[in-house]
């Protein structure tokens, strides 16, 4: 039977939960006005969490303005983001697990990397890291698996000073070479085969053919993770895991100012050119240490499960550095959800005891949809609070997680945020703030979320509103500049809405002041959690020799969320066929990766477009969403019969 979902439903966390919590209900209250009224004050006394080398005297130093916009925080203070995650737990945790994990293949033993190993693997792969010339300030990209080499890698990176950046393994080679040229990388860390699900992903392969367009300095760390065949260049190719063993166990790690930058990370915009998001070390980590201790309610001896991949952000604030920083237990999982049956993510929480489980809407869809029976099998005892990400999470999904997964008794977390923040803006704390399904909530201390109207950039002041979000101020995690380009920072962020940090989402606020997020308002969409930008994959397409032209958008998908929706013009005297469906998608594949690939492609002899020029994209989202009967005007198309033509092909017929 399905699930009924109560969308009025306000979920309050029981007493026992309550009493337990780090937070409830008054302290919330309390701690949230002091974070906005007296913010220096407020982060002064939170920045306390992590170590400094040399204390800071300044806190907050941050300029919103357009044309000026500036983001320091606790800029004096010196630190090391690695030292803060290994070295300053060694006293009390040295023989706990930092890490625990676990393979794609159940067959294969986990494995529990104590924080003492932790250093030393660390230690030993920044001191190879060093023997090849990297230095404090170089840019490491990194494309690996999900193994423990990944996590190594970030924190010899820090160790060193070193920037990492890290591309997602499901990237395509060109991908790869764009970011790696971008952000001028001295080294690329990566794998000889990825695996996952039982399948294997040509890591090495696939940056063989991306330093095909990169600059022959670039040195190629290869970690034999398989141990299949690969290709191997000499003079630039090295094996990692043997450098490793031949290195020396201990590397002293190096101060770093509070802003100096920890990693790059680059994601999708409106324009086809992905932004190198830079984060910074020391409010980043104050903001993923605290995020990670008070929404997931975490307390020592629980174990930690974010399911996300370190290439995203959720991977690097909430699978490495919130946990690690906190002394935490983080379980890293090489695999998916669904290998080698639909029960692996309870198998893996009932074999590890995970206390908190964090995922993504579109999983719990998929799952949901192969039916409760994989839950129930397993022993969720362990489980005391959930969290979601990514994406609007729709109520029969939350209901079906509270149902089946939380047995109606634990906590959802619904946590609202962006690469861009570093950590969770919008969330429920677990024992302060009772969850509605679907809505995201409240804010975080320090945040001042702000809805403003689209058309006059009028800031809504009543409480019962709806419009685009923004922020009216800053907080430590926030992204500090996108990587050799600020002007495009205060571009894509500050002109919009002057004086505000704007999201990009659309958002309601109801009658209690929570805040619900209607999805993107730019040409954004979220295919499975993932970013996208429209324009990356239109660019991909018109780069096919038989594309005349392509308009991209989303169009909404039982799984995924959003499905990614193309309309293709073929060059003259070009045919439509399936065969050149396919080629196109795997063209697209090819150019960006399978995340890119779209759902669905319509011919489109036609696209259209004002007399101007300009595509109406608005018409074209309304056609892929199969809903046609209220197109608008359409009088300003300068051939408005190309929209009988796409309106009698459309795709979607849902
Ligand atoms: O549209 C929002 C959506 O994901 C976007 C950010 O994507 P990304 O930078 O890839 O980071 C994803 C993980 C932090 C946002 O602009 N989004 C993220 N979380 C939620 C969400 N939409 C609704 N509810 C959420 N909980």
């Amino acid at each position: 039977m399905k699930d009924q979902p109560d969308a009025s439903a306000v979920y309050k966390p029981s007493d026992d939960f309550v009493a337990n919590a780090h937070v409830d209900a008054g302290a919330y209250a309390k701690m949230y006005a002091a974070s906005v009224a007296d913010p220096d004050a407020f982060w002064a006394e939170h920045g306390q969490r992590i170590d400094w080398i040399q204390p800071f005297t300044k806190v907050k130093n941050t300029n919103f303005e357009f044309g000026k916009v500036d983001i320091k925080w606790f800029e004096d203070g010196t630190l090391n983001v690695s030292a803060n995650c290994i070295d300053r737990h060694m006293i009390t945790r040295a023989n706990q697990t930092a890490i625990i994990w676990e393979p794609d293949d159940p067959k294969t033993p986990a494995l529990h990397i104590t924080y003492a190993k932790l250093l030393e693997e660390t230690s030993r792969m920044a001191n190879v890291l060093k023997s090849v010339g990297v230095k404090k300030g170089d840019r490491v990209v990194i494309y690996l698996p999900m193994i423990p080499e990944a996590a190594y890698a970030m924190l010899a990176c820090a160790r060193i000073g070193a920037i990492h950046s890290i591309v997602f393994a499901g990237f395509s080679p060109d991908a790869l070479a764009n970011r790696i040229n971008d952000c001028d990388a001295k080294v690329v860390i990566t794998a000889d085969y990825a695996p996952r699900g039982g399948k294997k992903t040509p890591l090495k392969d696939n940056t063989d053919k991306a330093l095909l367009h990169c600059s022959d300095r670039v040195k190629c760390l290869v970690v034999k993770h398989t141990g299949d065949q690969i290709h191997w260049i000499a003079d630039r190719d090295i094996d990692l895991r043997q450098q490793m063993d031949w290195a020396k166990p201990y590397c002293p790690y190096v101060e770093m100012g509070a802003e100096d930058p920890l990693f790059i990370l680059y994601t999708s915009g409106s324009t086809g050119k992905p932004k190198g998001v830079v984060h910074t070390s020391g409010g980043y980590l104050v903001y993923a240490s605290m995020t990670q201790q008070l929404t997931f309610d975490y307390h020592d001896g629980d174990v930690f499960w974010c399911t996300a991949d370190v290439g995203w952000v959720t991977g690097h604030s909430y699978i490495i550095y919130g946990p690690l920083a906190n002394g935490a237990t983080t379980l890293m999982f090489e695999g998916v959800p669904t290998f080698p049956d639909a029960g692996r993510f309870w198998e893996v929480c009932a074999k590890h005891k995970v206390s908190q489980f964090y995922t993504a809407p579109t999983a719990i869809r998929s799952l949901m949809g192969l039916g409760p029976e994989w839950v129930e099998k397993h022993d969720l005892s362990s489980l005391k609070v959930l969290g979601s990400v990514g994406e609007p999470i729709n109520p029969e999904a939350w209901n079906w997680y509270n149902t089946h997964v939380g047995k109606g008794t634990r906590p959802i977390v619904d946590t609202f945020w962006q690469t861009e923040t570093g950590g969770h803006m919008l969330t429920p704390l677990p024992g302060a703030i009772p969850a509605k399904p679907g809505s995201a909530t409240l804010p975080f201390f320090g945040v001042k979320p702000v809805v403003l109207d689209p058309a006059t950039a009028k800031v809504h002041d009543e409480v019962e509103t709806e419009g685009v979000l923004c922020i009216a101020d800053s907080w430590p995690g926030q992204m500090r500049t996108l990587w050799g380009d600020h002007e495009r920072f205060q571009e894509a962020y500050f002109a919009q809405y002057k004086g505000y940090y704007f999201t990009g989402d659309g958002c309601r606020r109801d009658a209690d002041g929570y805040y619900w997020i209607t999805g993107r308002v730019d040409d954004v969409i979220n295919v499975s959690g993932h970013r996208m930008g429209t324009a990356e994959v239109e660019s991909a397409l018109v780069a096919h020799e038989k594309v005349a032209e392509a308009a991209v958008v989303g169009y909404p998908h039982d799984i995924k969320g959003q499905g990614i929706y193309a309309y293709v013009t073929l060059m003259k005297g070009v045919e439509p066929s399936d065969a050149l469906r396919k080629e196109l998608e795997a063209f697209v594949r090819q150019e960006i990766g399978p995340i890119a690939k779209p759902d669905l492609i319509q011919w489109a002899p036609g696209l259209p477009k004002t007399r101007s020029g300009k595509i109406m994209r608005r018409i074209l989202r309304k056609i892929a969403e199969n809903d046609f009967g209220s197109l608008g005007d359409t009088s300003t198309l300068a051939d408005p019969s190309v929209v009988d033509d796409l309106i009698e092909n459309r795709m979607n017929r849902h």
